[in-house]
């Protein structure tokens, strides 16, 4: 897609998207070859493949891949795919094998790729070398903090730098509420539901779409938080109400929400009616003020690793995926975290709450559903095609430069979300990767 064509469908620097973006089978079919093959994809947590042999079915776009671990304990991918006639090699959710056979006609692999087994090969394929027939294996993978990201593009820069300063803000989610690093799993199972909406919007929602709590009045009303037997109002307890929010947009399209409490907060004691989550959360709290000392000031809320991998940071602590379906249906996948040595109360009382937050039955998920599902179909009438969406909240309120990297705003902006799509529309003209992780050109709307 030439630059022209872009900047027709993508005008950040006025806040103007065009609408088709969310809707066209051409441009969707655009998406998958630019931007599905050569962007770092969350594919999994390590958690889910603990021993050799284990193995779940994941995606990396709209294509199947195998996550599994080898027999030597490595983590490897797979397009899941057979190298005969496509058929897929895996057709369970999750599972522990030594080999992956083809149903079609048998052809099977091993934990390492290759082609292991050819059904009478001596009569029908003589002389045939196995080892160019192996399953199709994904370019890199990086194991982070037991999230695992990979990308068919081998020229694609290492994960780290694919993240830059998104990195410390994705480690809030990812690390121990302790603050130690990593330290998390996955809770067994992962919430796997269709969406009628385009990938995109549950994306640029998740960048810091603040402005749309006004949608989840109702369960703010009802008070869900995960300790709201004490009476707590709202989706979540009191733990940021008196920090500083920031949004924050990075080279690469990534966009987070956080926030920075006051020096001198106190803690916000929650749990009296459960000694041992209570004792647990402020142990968590005191350790990881000692270890991470001012640094502990920093807490997740929200954001979105470009293009289609979501966190939710704190309270539900949950990594989310967008999986394009097509232009107008998405799979959603939502694996949630915990910290892995926690109490057995604390995974409990996280269970529920993660259940009645969110997931296809959530409260505050069902509300965020409706909202994409119409903004969809609101983005596919000829009419309503001629008219564009409005990015323009908060244009020009942007610091570069300040204490915290990236281009930080202090107020609800949708500047994360300009950012997301110049960087959309990067990748559709087939950008180079030295332009898609450039700093982020300053516009018309550029810092004060
Ligand atoms: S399609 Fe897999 S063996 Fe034929
Ligand atoms: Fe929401």
């Amino acid at each position: 897609m030439c630059a022209e064509t872009v900047g027709k469908l993508v005008d950040p620097e006025n806040g103007l998207i065009d609408r088709s973006i969310f809707t066209k089978r051409d441009i969707f079919e655009q998406e998958q070859e630019t931007i599905f093959t050569r962007a770092w994809l969350f594919i999994g947590h390590e958690s889910q493949i603990p021993e050799p042999g284990d193995f779940i079915s994941t995606r990396m776009g709209t294509e199947p891949v195998i996550l599994c671990r080898d027999r030597e304990g490595k983590v490897r991918a797979y397009l899941n795919s057979c190298r005969h006639r496509g058929m897929k090699v895996c057709l369970y959710d999750e599972g522990n094998t030594n080999v992956f056979t083809c149903p079609y006609h048998a052809w099977s692999f091993g934990l390492d790729g290759s082609l292991v087994g050819l059904p009478q090969q001596e009569k029908l394929y003589p002389g045939m070398d196995k080892s160019a027939w192996s399953l199709i294996e994904v370019a890199q993978l990086e194991n982070y903090k037991g999230s695992i990201w990979a990308t068919w593009d081998k020229d694609a820069p290492p994960f780290l730098s694919y993240l830059g300063g998104a990195k410390e803000h994705l480690d809030l989610t990812l690390d121990h509420r302790d603050g130690s690093p990593g330290g998390s799993e996955a809770f067994v199972g992962v919430h796997k539901w269709v969406v009628p909406c385009n990938w995109k919007l549950p994306s640029e929602n998740f960048l810091g779409d603040t402005y749309h709590n006004i949608s989840h009045r109702s369960v703010d009303l009802v008070g869900i938080g995960p300790s709201a037997a004490q009476g707590t109002k709202g989706r979540r307890d009191a733990e940021l109400d008196d920090a500083q929010h920031v949004w924050i947009s990075f080279p690469g399209g990534h966009g987070v929400h956080s926030a920075m409490k006051p020096a001198d907060a106190e803690y916000h004691e929650a749990f009296q009616d459960n000694p041992i989550v209570a004792d647990y959360y402020r142990h968590c709290y005191e350790e990881r003020k000692r270890q991470l000392g001012d640094k502990s000031r920093l807490l997740p809320f929200v954001g979105t690793i470009f293009p289609n991998t979501s966190y939710h940071g704190g309270q539900p602590r949950a990594l989310c995926v967008w999986h394009p379906h097509g232009p107008e249906e998405t799979e959603i996948w939502r694996i949630f975290l915990v910290d892995a040595n926690a109490p057995k109360e604390v995974k409990e009382l996280l269970r529920r709450y993660y259940m009645r937050y969110s997931g296809p039955a959530g409260m505050t998920e069902q509300d965020d559903m409706e909202n994409w599902n119409y903004a969809t179909a609101g983005a596919r009438g000829p009419i309503a095609r001629r008219h564009p969406f409005n990015y323009q909240q908060s244009i020009g309120k942007v610091e570069t430069g300040a204490a915290m990297a990236g281009r930080v705003a202090t107020q609800v902006t949708e500047e994360n979300a300009r950012q997301y799509y110049r960087h959309w529309g990067l990748y559709m003209e087939g950008a180079d990767w030295g332009r898609l992780l450039q700093d982020n050109t300053p516009s018309a709307e550029a810092a004060e």
